[in-house]
C-alpha cells in the first residue's frame, strides 16, 4: 500500500453494485465527503457530490446505485453515472463525471490514497 494511505473498509464490505461506503477525506485542504463502490469486481471511489448541483449523492447512507444496480444515481435529480468512470450518462449534468478519488484494495482491505 502507498504511503500516507487510509484504511476504508474489508474488501468483504463492498458487493458488487450494492451498498456504498461513505468517508470523509481532506480534499486538497477541504474537507469533503467521498464514496467507495464495487462494480464488476472493480473497486472505484468518487467525491460525494453531484456534477450538477454540489449535493451528496445518496438518499439514503450508502445507497449509491440504482435499482438495476447498473448505474451510480443521484437522489435529488436523477443524474445516472457510469460506476467505473463516474462519467454522467443521463440527466442535467449529462457530459460531466463525478470527481475520482484514488483507492487501492491490497490483500482484503481497500484504502484511500493521499491525493494531490
Ligand atoms: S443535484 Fe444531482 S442530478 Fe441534480
Amino acid at each position: 500500500m502507498a504511503d500516507g494511505s487510509r484504511l476504508i473498509c474489508a474488501s468483504a464490505d463492498l458487493e458488487d453494485g450494492g451498498t456504498g461506503v461513505r468517508f470523509d477525506i481532506d480534499w486538497f485542504g477541504e474537507p469533503a465527503t467521498a464514496f467507495v463502490i464495487r462494480f464488476r469486481g472493480q473497486v472505484r471511489a468518487f467525491l460525494n457530490r453531484c456534477a450538477h448541483v454540489p449535493v451528496e449523492l445518496d438518499w439514503q447512507e450508502g445507497a449509491f446505485f440504482d435499482a438495476d444496480q447498473r448505474f451510480l444515481i443521484c437522489a435529488t435529480h436523477g443524474a445516472m453515472y457510469e460506476p467505473l468512470t463516474g462519467a454522467c450518462v443521463l440527466g442535467p449534468c449529462k457530459g460531466r463525471r463525478l470527481v475520482p478519488v484514488p483507492v487501492e484494495e491490497v490483500a482484503g482491505l481497500v484504502y484511500v490514497l493521499p491525493a494531490g
